[in-house]
């Protein structure tokens, strides 16, 4: 069934979200209805409150024809962020391009791992240096610019279209004087040393990208996702190249990635990991946070 065929010709807002959050609950998406709200609000250009306020409302046919396009690329598996454009992340708005990861609410457990280490120096306050490597959209830099007033920051990208998106977001949430951005091999264009590196890199093993949700598969760029044969190429960068990056007081915090052999790449890279991993939400090891070796 088309999603078109699916709604009335008129019907109302609340019944078209009702048809829409159905035809994709049948295709065995994983939120139905929110998926469901998201574009039905984004079709009609109106708030969640609006959409509530409005639901008896009946719609246009060209309504219905703008609702029914954006139904039919969420069926063919494209992320909601992506057909809306944009993708909440530490309460702050990120706009996307096909050149940017979506970021991840489990990404938010690499800034709540920085921010504890800022806060028992009481740093927050402090003109801190931080680094982004892989920064994509800019949503871990600009999430740390948004907590640290005095900070200021660098986000690198292979990336030109990822490195102009997050730009974009820097001027968006205001922070574009204190952020900027550079086109380099992770942090090879960096000069230390910094007081906080983060960095979620592409950690799929090449093989395993075949089998990921068409929506990570399909939609995500495969440079945000390739780790190379075992997952760990940047990784290994990274790790190579911290030295020049940190002092003895600063930290890398890494987004995991597999957690045991990510910890053995380290002392070779004269770096140690301090505690354990930080968990996310869903109780995975997310987060590590390494600092040179004394
Ligand atoms: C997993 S994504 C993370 C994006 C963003 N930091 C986030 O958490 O949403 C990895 C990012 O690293 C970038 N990248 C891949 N290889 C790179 C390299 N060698 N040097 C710099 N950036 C790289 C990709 O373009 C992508 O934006």
């Amino acid at each position: 069934m088309t999603a078109t065929a699916a709604l009335d010709p008129r019907p109302s807002i609340a019944r078209a979200r009702r048809a829409v959050a159905q035809l994709f609950r049948r295709e065995g998406l994983a939120t139905p209805e929110l998926d469901a709200r998201l574009l039905v609000a984004h079709a009609l250009g109106l708030d969640h409150a609006a959409l509530a306020s409005q639901a008896a409302r009946t719609l246009t046919a060209a309504e219905v024809d703008a609702i029914a396009a954006l139904a039919a690329r969420r069926r063919a598996r494209e992320p909601v962020a992506r057909i809306i454009g944009v993708k909440e992340f530490w309460g702050l708005d990120f706009k996307l391009n096909a050149a940017t990861l979506v970021p991840r609410p489990e990404t938010e457990t690499v800034v709540e791992a920085a921010l504890d280490v800022v806060d028992r120096s009481h740093g927050r306050g402090r003109a801190l240096r931080v680094a982004d490597l892989g920064t994509g959209s800019g949503a871990l830099l600009l999430a740390l610019l948004s907590e640290l007033p005095l900070a200021r920051g660098f986000g690198t990208d292979l990336s030109p279209e990822a490195l102009g998106c997050a730009r974009d977001n820097a001027v968006a949430l205001g922070l574009a004087a204190r952020a900027s951005f550079l086109a380099c091999d992770f942090g090879s264009a960096l000069e230390g040393p910094f007081d906080i590196v983060v960095s979620n890199p592409p950690y799929v093993a090449h093989d395993d990208i075949a089998s990921l949700a068409p929506e990570v598969r399909v939609f995500d760029p495969r440079l945000a996702l390739d780790g190379g044969p075992d997952g760990l190429d940047a990784y290994r960068t990274i790790t190579m190249t911290a030295r020049k990056l940190l002092s003895p007081e600063s930290v890398l915090v890494l987004e995991l990635g597999q957690l045991g052999a990510i910890e053995r790449l380290l002392p070779a890279a004269g770096l140690v990991a301090i505690g354990g991993p930080r968990h996310d939400l869903l109780g995975i090891a997310r987060a590590l946070v390494v600092k040179l070796l004394p």
